[in-house]
């Protein structure tokens, strides 16, 4: 049972002050993107699980990787062994603020429901990722959708055609939560209003306006994921001399991504981020894709 699960970009991120429970109430609009994972579920004995793919270095294999969470979370709602050999191929950066490890715990839920006949049901699935972490219910529905609360409180989000996006990756991820707290240290001695999602930025998703899109990019983490990683400010800058529509960090960082008009767009786009060698890898994506889904052979 293969399940395949996208990357997402933030195209707004707006953060609330910081909450009793160390969380932050966010405003946010997530789009899932042409960039995946396949976590593979297989009958064994006990829990076992193999990492594989371009990003898989890095990935834990012990009970802190989300896909194991949720093999145990789904065992445990079946009264179940976790027998399951998981296999993760890695095409997601890890730690790369593009929901890659929040994904592995989607595509998880979906192919142990799946392999072991559970019946969760939609809801069901829902309310488990939304108990592994503040990003896996986006990950099981994916296309684009507004998320409140921690992002776990989706509402889809009306968005007309495709946008291109390239996105520029680094190999050394950045923490989540050493971004909110840098976030937090920045923001310390001014008051921070609640969140709200951009009226600008959802016409613009209304109308599949690239133009108004890029504008109407932002990400309230983008200075703290700059100064802990000062790099990313030049491979912005970069994207920004090349003409993009808009251009931001994605989630807490590092990769930056960038909005292109069109297809010749993004390659120009893609040449001069690559010449600059200001990060270590980029890639042209679109969006939006359908959340995580069971894929059979053809797909592969
Ligand atoms: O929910 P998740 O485990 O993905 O969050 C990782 C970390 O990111 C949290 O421990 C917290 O520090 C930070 N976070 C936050 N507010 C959110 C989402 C995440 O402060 N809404």
């Amino acid at each position: 049972m293969t399940v395949r699960v996208p990357a997402k970009v933030n195209l707004q991120l707006s953060i609330g002050p910081p909450r009793h429970d160390g969380y932050h109430d966010l405003a946010t609009v997530f789009q899932a993107v042409s960039l995946y994972d396949d976590v593979t579920a297989a009958p064994a004995d006990g829990l076992q699980v193999t990492i594989t793919g371009d990003h898989a270095t890095g990935v834990p294999d012990d009970d802190t990787n989300l896909a194991v969470r949720a093999a145990r979370l789904v065992a445990e709602r079946m009264g179940r062994a976790a027998d399951v050999h998981l296999t993760l191929a890695k095409g997601i950066p890890v730690a790369g603020g593009l929901a890659g490890g929040s994904g592995d715990g989607a595509a998880a839920l979906v192919a142990c429901d799946a392999l072991w006949g559970a019946g969760l049901g939609r809801s069901g699935l829902l309310r488990l990722a939304t108990h592994l972490g503040s990003d896996v219910p986006f990950a099981l529905v994916g296309g684009t959708a507004i998320g409140m609360g921690r992002g776990e409180r989706l509402t889809p989000a009306l968005a007309r055609g495709q946008f291109r996006w390239v996105l520029a990756t680094v190999a050394d991820g950045l923490s989540t939560a050493s971004v909110y707290a840098e976030c937090d240290r920045l923001r310390a001695h001014r008051p921070v209003p609640a969140p709200r999602i951009s009226d600008t930025l959802m016409s613009a998703l209304r109308a599949g306006d690239p133009h108004a899109l890029g504008s109407a990019l932002h990400n309230d983490l983008q200075a703290a994921a700059c100064r802990l990683r000062p790099q990313l400010s030049r491979t912005l800058a970069v994207g920004e001399d090349c003409g993009a529509l808009g251009w931001l960090v994605s989630g807490s960082g590092p990769t930056c991504a960038f909005l292109a008009g069109d297809a010749e767009h993004a390659e120009e786009l893609t040449a001069a981020i690559e010449a600059s060698g200001t990060c270590d890898r980029v890639q042209r994506v679109s969006g939006p894709v359908p959340g995580a889904r069971v894929i059979d052979g053809a797909d592969r």
